[in-house]
């Protein structure tokens, strides 16, 4: 769908770091959000790329692999008929209750936020197979369903959307690694 993209950027990800999927997904949507506030158009690619092709382009260390691209550059406003067509077919769009799926209490409004920016997380085959729980005042992130090996990398893109979403609201949390799972506090 991608033609003449002259840039991208390689997530390169060392599989000796723990959980380096989904911090690939975290920090490459942090490029993904400051590229587009510099008006500059991206798109995350895990499989639609020709990855032999660009691993020309890397050097890459012991134990380093090539996870994903983002293709990023300058894109026409106007859209083409075949875009205006995938826009339309693409959506997937899911309800504050089936993001959020257990809460005990009244919902505080960073969370209403972080939920709300993690509907607009983009995720491979726009799948959307992140959800979350509130318990006591804590948020656990959750890989609901795989997501052809991009599961990892989709909740790293969705936790971030959910941080800054719950720091528009004045909430500093943190993601934290416990117990195999992933809690804000
Ligand atoms: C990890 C990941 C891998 C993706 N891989 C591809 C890909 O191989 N080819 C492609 O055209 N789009 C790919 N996408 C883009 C998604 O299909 C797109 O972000 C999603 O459908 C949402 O569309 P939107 O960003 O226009 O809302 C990928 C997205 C993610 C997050």
């Amino acid at each position: 769908m991608i033609s003449n993209a002259k840039s991208f950027i390689a997530l390169v990800g060392d599989k000796n770091i723990r959980n380096y999927k989904e911090k690939l997904g975290y920090y490459g949507e942090s490029i993904v959000l400051e590229a587009t506030n510099l008006k500059l158009g991206t798109c995350w690619i895990g499989g639609t790329y020709k990855k032999e092709e660009c691993k020309k382009y890397i050097e890459f260390k012991d134990n380093e692999e090539l996870v994903c691209i983002i293709a990023i550059g300058n894109v026409d406003k106007n859209l083409s008929i075949k875009e205006k067509l995938v826009k339309t077919l693409n959506k997937n769009e899911k309800s504050f209750n089936d993001i959020l799926i257990s809460h005990n209490k009244e919902i505080p409004s960073w969370v209403k936020v972080g939920i709300d920016c993690t509907a607009k997380a983009p995720s491979a085959l726009n799948k959307k197979i992140v959800a979350y729980k509130l318990k006591d005042n804590k948020v656990e992130a959750k890989i609901m369903k795989k997501n052809h090996g991009y599961e990892k990398i989709d909740l790293g893109i969705s936790m971030l959307h959910f941080q800054l979403g719950a720091y528009s609201e004045g909430y500093m949390g943190r993601w934290k690694y416990e117990n195999g799972g992933y809690i804000f506090y």
